[in-house]
């Protein structure tokens, strides 16, 4: 609740802050979150109200520029990302020589720093018009490399993108369709992927958004910078846990242990087990995109037909965290990760592409926070402090002495 603005120049007085749990980076004005109300908004509108009535693309207009856009710039901005969707020939063929079951966040941060050496024109951090190109082709490419990215695991050829569809619709098709034939996406999945990406879009200074600020105080270009952030993002304790959900309630399905047990060990922390899914360093109450999602889960799956027991699950161990002490004194509960994974598992992606979807629907927000601190006139490259607790100065020992 406290907010500091200190102006203290001088090498004096250092704070030591790990994992800067106290320390604002940076001022800005583009995600506000309230982690005891459980409040989010993204330029001041509500998560809920976007989640409901916008689309992804209108929600990276609104991070990026400030403002939802009037009818005619949405369709400019949505029309330039469409024409430049193609990736070239070269870079599909540099995808395609990593090994086909390593891992696709790799080959996601690989891919996207590597853009940088097929546009670049693209590059110039402080030219408005280059920066907006880079804008437009991060989103435009970021989501034809997402679905190559699981199309090259099962071995089949990248499809080329279809103009005439929405962004999410024509992911889609070009993540799950079959070379000439017919596709068409399940309204029901086409609306809730459009939501998950919109919850996803932005979440202010977290680790992978400060890593891209951090990469890009260099004056490193916003390709580099946010290929920083995509590897930031693959941690199990940050994207990745989305992931790390599904392996653990499949492995809770699997055992010869029930739901309770597995509860003890995490309250234990036996072998350092954690409930994943659970606890954020900011919202010590019920994460509003945790709340949409679990509705849109339990919707999905039922319009999919898929009865999924691993829900059955989740929602058990949610019930016995919310009335457990150990939970409760804590503040821990369930985060964004802790329902996405049964949805995208549902809709047909395996678990390795669950922290590349949540990379996809980031990029808006890594892209508005890189701006805003390249325009940002008090911005200095980052540099923290350290205090030093080695040796004191001592004389070298040639080998043979030692
Ligand atoms: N399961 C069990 N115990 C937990 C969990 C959990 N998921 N999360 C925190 N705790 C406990 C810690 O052991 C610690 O207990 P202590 O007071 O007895 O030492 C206390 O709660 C505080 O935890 P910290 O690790 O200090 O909290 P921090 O803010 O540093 O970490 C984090 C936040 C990393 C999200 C943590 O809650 C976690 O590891 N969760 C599981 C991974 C996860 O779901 N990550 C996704 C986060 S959301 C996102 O990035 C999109």
């Amino acid at each position: 609740g406290i907010v500091v603005s200190s102006l203290l120049k001088t090498t004096g007085l250092v704070t030591v802050d790990p994992g800067f749990t106290n320390t604002a980076s940076c001022e800005s004005s583009i995600t506000y979150i309230d982690g005891d109300a459980g409040i989010l908004r993204y330029r001041g509108y509500p998560i809920e109200q976007l989640a409901e009535q916008s689309s992804f693309l209108e929600v990276a207009y609104l991070l990026i520029h400030g403002a939802l856009p009037d009818a005619a710039a949405l369709d400019a901005f949505v029309e330039r990302v469409n024409r430049h969707t193609f990736v070239h020939e070269d870079f599909r063929t540099f995808m395609g020589t990593f090994p086909r079951d390593g891992h696709p966040m790799a080959v996601l941060a690989s891919a996207i720093n590597a853009l940088s050496t097929f546009y670049p024109e693209s590059l110039d951090p402080r030219d408005p018009e280059t920066v907006e190109l880079a804008t437009v082709l991060l989103l435009a490419k970021t989501r034809t490399i997402t679905s190559y990215l699981h199309r090259r695991r099962a071995g089949e050829p990248l499809l080329y993108p279809d103009y005439s569809r929405g962004y999410v619709d024509d992911f889609l098709r070009m993540t799950f369709a079959t070379p000439y034939q017919q596709y068409e996406a399940d309204p029901v999945v086409v609306d809730a992927l459009d939501k998950l990406l919109i919850l996803h879009a932005d979440h202010e200074q977290n680790c992978s958004t400060s890593t891209v600020r951090v990469v890009g105080s260099s004056n490193a270009n916003l390709y580099a910078s946010v290929a920083a952030g995509v590897n930031a993002l693959s941690g199990p304790s940050h994207g990745g846990a989305n992931e790390a959900v599904l392996a653990m309630l499949t492995e809770i399905q699997g055992s010869d242990f029930d739901v309770d047990t597995f509860m003890t060990k995490v309250k234990n922390k036996e072998d350092g087990v954690r409930l994943m899914g659970f606890g954020h360093r900011v919202y010590k109450s019920y994460d509003p995109r945790a709340a949409i999602v679990k509705k849109s889960a339990d919707a999905v799956l039922s319009s999919l037909g898929k009865n999924d027991e691993l829900l059955d699950i989740a929602l058990r161990l949610e019930e016995i965290a919310l009335n457990d002490d150990y939970f409760v004194e804590r503040k821990l509960y369930p985060n964004v990760d802790f329902y996405t994974g049964l949805i995208y598992k549902a809709m047909g992606f395996s678990p390795a592409m669950f922290t590349p979807l949540f990379a996809l629907g980031r990029m808006p927000g890594w892209i508005a926070q890189w701006r805003e601190m390249v325009n940002d006139p008090q911005t200095k490259i980052g540099r923290p402090r350290q205090i030093y607790t080695g040796e004191t100065e001592r004389d070298y020992v040639p080998v043979a002495s030692r």
